[in-house]
């Protein structure tokens, strides 16, 4: 019997345990000791499911690294979503059996009615293989099991992500051309995917949402725009935040430079438009623009 560890009892966590639950293994969560059952000893494999948040643009995988140092594991099989590079960068900087698998784990009706017979590893062929070896008793011989560059498995989750994300959109945008025209776009739809070559899955669109909002898509599709500067991804976010209602990026950096000016030419540092008769705002310019900052950061722009 080999000793695992799930590292972060969150969505992917608690799914990974019920997944692998065969194998029994310890759980730790620095956040929920609650749940804890690590045990004082070296783990064979540790699957590290932490968060990785958006910072300045990028996923954060200072939460990653922590679990390197916080937990003494063998093999350390990374389950959060990093940006490409991760695992040769920790490689070289910890000189420890770091491998990556992609999750596809989600928290929507969206993600969890599919069936995912496959495990993709990126790593060291000897490493992806001690794990391979021990994910075996979880499943049968239908399940399959691909080994790859580490980069290779890191960048194909954002590309499954940016995918679903650019298709949400697309379906929006022919949406759009249903209600111009009067058509009706469920209608669309289902004829749509008569054609064997469409996959049903993320072609809905709900009225009163027309575009993609999920903790994944949300985080993952602006960090590898970012890390490689991708005009096509770019667009695509920006297409999703017009159709929140949300500002555009050109309009937010206007408006933004606009409050900056009127903070350093009115001492007071008020905005105050008591004479406008429709509506009167007096708002602390400092207050908002430190508001602004944190919504960026939230957005990662
Ligand atoms: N949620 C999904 O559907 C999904 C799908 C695929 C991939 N992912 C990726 O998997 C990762 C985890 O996602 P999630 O939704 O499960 O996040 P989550 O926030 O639900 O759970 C993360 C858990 O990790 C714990 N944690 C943080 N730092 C820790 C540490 N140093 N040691 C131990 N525990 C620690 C937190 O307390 C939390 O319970 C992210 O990188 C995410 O992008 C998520």
């Amino acid at each position: 019997m080999h000793n695992i560890l799930i590292i972060g009892f969150g969505i992917v966590g608690q799914n990974l345990y019920n997944e692998i639950k065969d194998l029994e293994p310890d759980v730790v969560d620095k956040y929920k000791p609650l749940v804890n059952t690590i045990k004082n000893i070296k783990y064979d494999v540790g699957f590290i499911c932490v968060d990785t948040p958006m910072n300045n643009g990028i996923l954060d995988i200072s939460e990653v690294e922590n679990c390197l140092n916080e937990y003494d594991c063998d093999i350390y099989c990374i389950k959060s979503t990093c940006p490409v590079g991760t695992v040769e960068k920790l490689i070289n900087k910890t000189n420890k059996r770091i491998i990556f698998s992609p999750e596809y784990y989600g928290n929507t009706k969206h993600c969890n009615n599919y069936e995912f017979n496959f495990t993709i590893l990126g790593g060291d062929k000897k490493d992806c293989d001690d794990v391979i070896q021990i994910l075996m008793h979880c499943y049968d011989a239908r399940h399959l099991f691909r080994i790859v560059e580490p980069k290779l498995a890191e960048l194909v989750k954002f590309m499954e992500n940016s995918f679903l994300a650019t298709k949400v959109s697309f379906c929006q945008s022919f949406y759009e051309i249903c209600e111009k025209e009067k058509l009706n776009y469920s209608e669309l739809r289902e004829l749509f995917i008569l054609d064997p070559r469409v996959n049903k899955s993320h072609t809905f669109v709900y009225e009163e949402t027309p575009y993609w909002n999920s903790h994944c898509l949300n985080k993952d599709v602006p960090s590898i725009a970012n890390q490689y500067n991708n005009l096509f991804l770019q667009n695509v976010i920006k297409f999703n935040n017009e159709q929140k209602g949300m500002i555009s990026i050109d309009k937010w950096t206007e408006l933004r430079e606009w409050i900056e000016k009127y903070y350093k030419d009115h001492s007071a540092g008020w905005i105050d438009d008591t004479e406008n008769d429709r509506y009167c705002v007096a708002i602390s310019c400092e207050d908002l623009l430190e508001k602004m900052k944190k919504l960026e950061e939230k957005l990662g722009k």
